[in-house]
């Protein structure tokens, strides 16, 4: 037996018990020739003592060890002198007084300190098995393990079969890039690495599975962001034969569980829903922070006939005027408002208009003097403008209004410390627009064009296309989009119908998506699904900041892995294989990807 405890296990019980302890050297400590290493693994750490009056032998070993040494040491387990008990430490009752070492293996000395907080994430990414040795990574790693066994459970429970999906697959239109795969055996030819596993899971509810999950990876090409990454992983979910209801009922459920089972007790239930048009109304966002308030108002009534000529000639464009009471935050320094006006114009905004209410109730604002007496008390009505709040405008069209404001009320909630640290406040946001203009004018789906949409809007798909909401909804959290998902077209002749109107040619339909419409033909009952991304989920459960903590191998922000070194060049011969040529000589990590 190579142990007979982990460094997490022995308390005052196993005191006088002889043990064998194996694990990394935390640290090392000579106290007047006694040498003190803490030993660690996985499951805590145990302090270990070797003296030269027990065994001269094991002494001179264990002066040799460094960190990160990997020994075996054996063992009386004994009670700390009161005064050396550690009470932070699960172990720190008793230390273990050694009279054998092995040293199992040496280690180069790392290059950086373990317990170092300040350490560049390029280093940590590029020595990740060091990084993942520090007990707080251990303990995501930890907690991200629990949270998807609790998922599999509930999800079980649930009658839901787990299923695979392939890899090698064909594009899929999620909204990003795909990673393409050549092919050996059909030259000229390319799989894509599945963006969700959709397709599939609508294909296994015409297969009759009617109730499928799988933890499943996906693969984007897109700009990685905190809460982004190249690979990712969906706990992903398809119902046959059920309403918008029963996915809000278990999703619900599992967000509950989650929250157990990660520690933060129980959540009411159901959950909040809030239609995509009240969110952006009220938020200016389609993932709306619930956790505070500082909620827009429209003032386009109060400002109909202003002599104010920014908002007046706004409104007669068609756009909005809208505000919000950032509330205590009267006293912001001008630098700070010169700051978020620089961010409203990058959300698109002429410019920023505000008032500093002062603690005696005067307003202080360059524009203020341009209101008149009603417009002034109407706007103090509505928004209940009191001594010491900020009160932040924005005229545009509406879109541009609801984003920079929604925006700048994210800012300001943090700035006044409005965002309470330990709440969670799930929503659903329901009823998102079906379609969306790309960049070039042209329709685009706004979940994906499988979404079914809402049937009281079914006679406008023609007509007003960007009127007509999809049965799609979003599962937000704290402003962060855990998840989302649809009701699914299951009548072939409608999915056909959506193709055309996204403007795909016949042929390409057929080509892309033929294997489903056809399917779609055989008998396909009524479906809808949705995914939620795990690596979000349990970010969001240990309160971090990036998902990045939460994966074991991440990438970095350039979509490299550090540690093995990929993407990187392949020899010749393994190009010939799948038929390539290269039109740019290869080049080193910073080279630009061959888009021509
Ligand atoms: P969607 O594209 O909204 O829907 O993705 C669902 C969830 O997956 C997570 N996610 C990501 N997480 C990390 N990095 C990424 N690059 C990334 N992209 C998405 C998010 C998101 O909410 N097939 C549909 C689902 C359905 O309709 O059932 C889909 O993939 O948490
Ligand atoms: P101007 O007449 O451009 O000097 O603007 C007068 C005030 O209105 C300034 O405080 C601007 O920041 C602000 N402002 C300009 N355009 C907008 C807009 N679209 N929405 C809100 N405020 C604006």
């Amino acid at each position: 037996m190579m142990r007979t405890h982990t460094c997490g296990e022995l308390r005052k019980e196993n005191i006088g018990v002889r043990v064998r302890l194996c694990g990394w050297v935390d640290t090392v400590r000579d106290h007047g020739g006694v040498i003190f290493i803490d030993l660690r693994d996985r499951y805590g750490l145990t302090q270990v003592i070797f003296d030269p009056r027990d065994s001269q032998e094991a002494w001179d070993l264990s002066q040799t060890t460094r960190g990160e040494y990997v020994i075996q040491v054996e063992g009386d387990v004994e009670a700390r002198p009161p005064e050396m008990e550690n009470e932070k430490l699960a172990t720190g009752a008793i230390e273990v007084r050694c009279d054998r070492i092995q040293i199992l293996n040496k280690s180069l000395t790392p290059p950086f300190p373990l317990d170092d907080k300040g350490v560049s994430e390029d280093l940590r990414l590029t020595y990740r098995y060091l990084d993942l040795r520090r007990p707080q990574m251990q303990e995501h790693m930890r907690k991200r393990h629990e949270i998807t066994q609790a998922v599999r459970r509930y999800l079980d429970q649930h009658q839901f079969t787990e299923v695979e999906t392939p890899i090698l697959t064909k594009s899929t239109p999620e909204g990003a890039r795909d990673y393409l795969v050549p092919s050996r055996v059909a030259p000229g030819a390319f799989y894509a690495l599945p963006q969700a596993p959709q397709q599939y899971k609508q294909l296994l509810m015409v297969a009759g599975s009617d109730r499928y999950y799988q933890i499943a990876r996906c693969f984007r090409d897109e700009d990685l962001r905190a809460d982004r990454q190249p690979e990712f992983t969906q706990i992903d979910v398809e119902m046959s034969f059920i309403t918008r209801e029963d996915i809000y009922e278990v999703i619900d459920g599992l967000c509950a569980e989650v929250m157990q089972i990660s520690g933060h007790g129980n959540i009411t239930l159901p959950i909040a829903r809030l239609s995509y048009e009240d969110a952006m109304n009220r938020f200016g966002t389609d993932r709306p922070d619930m956790r505070f308030g500082m909620e827009l108002v429209e003032l386009s009534e109060v400002f109909r006939d202003t002599g104010f000529n920014v908002f007046k000639k706004v409104l007669e464009a068609g756009g909005v005027v809208k505000a919000f009471n950032a509330r205590g935050l009267g006293a912001v320094p001008i630098r700070v408002m010169d700051e978020w006006t620089g961010l409203a114009q990058e959300a698109g905004l002429g410019g920023l208009a505000y008032i500093r209410v002062q603690e005696d109730g005067t307003w202080k604002s360059p524009i203020v003097k341009f209101f008149s007496d009603r417009e002034q008390a109407e706007l103090k009505e509505t928004l209940d403008i009191r001594p010491g709040d900020l009160i932040l405008f924005a005229a545009d069209k509406r879109p541009v209004a609801d984003g920079a404001l929604g925006r700048l009320r994210l800012l300001a909630g943090r700035a006044a410390g409005a965002i309470p640290e330990n709440k969670y406040s799930f929503v659903w946001v329901t009823d998102f627009p079906l379609f969306m203009r790309d960049e070039e004018g042209r329709l685009q789906s706004m979940h994906h064009p499988f979404t079914s949409p809402h049937p009281e809007d079914m006679d406008k798909l023609e007509s007003d296309p960007l009127s007509v909401r999809a049965l799609a909804y979003d599962i937000v959290l704290n402003g962060v989009e855990l998840g989302g998902g649809s009701i699914r077209i299951h009548d072939p002749d409608l999915q056909k119908r959506i193709f055309h109107l996204l403007g795909i040619p016949k042929e390409e339909a057929e080509d892309r998506f033929g294997h489903l419409t056809r399917a779609l033909a055989y008998g396909a009952p009524p479906h809808g699904g949705i995914a939620l991304g795990i690596d979000r989920v349990v970010m969001m459960m240990i309160g971090g900041r990036t998902i990045r903590d939460v994966i074991a191998f991440p990438k970095t922000q350039k979509a490299m892995d550090l540690m093995m070194g990929a993407p990187a060049p392949v020899d010749d011969r393994q190009l010939k294989d799948v038929h390539l040529k290269l039109t740019r000589p290869r080049g080193g990590e910073e080279k630009k990807p061959v888009d021509e």
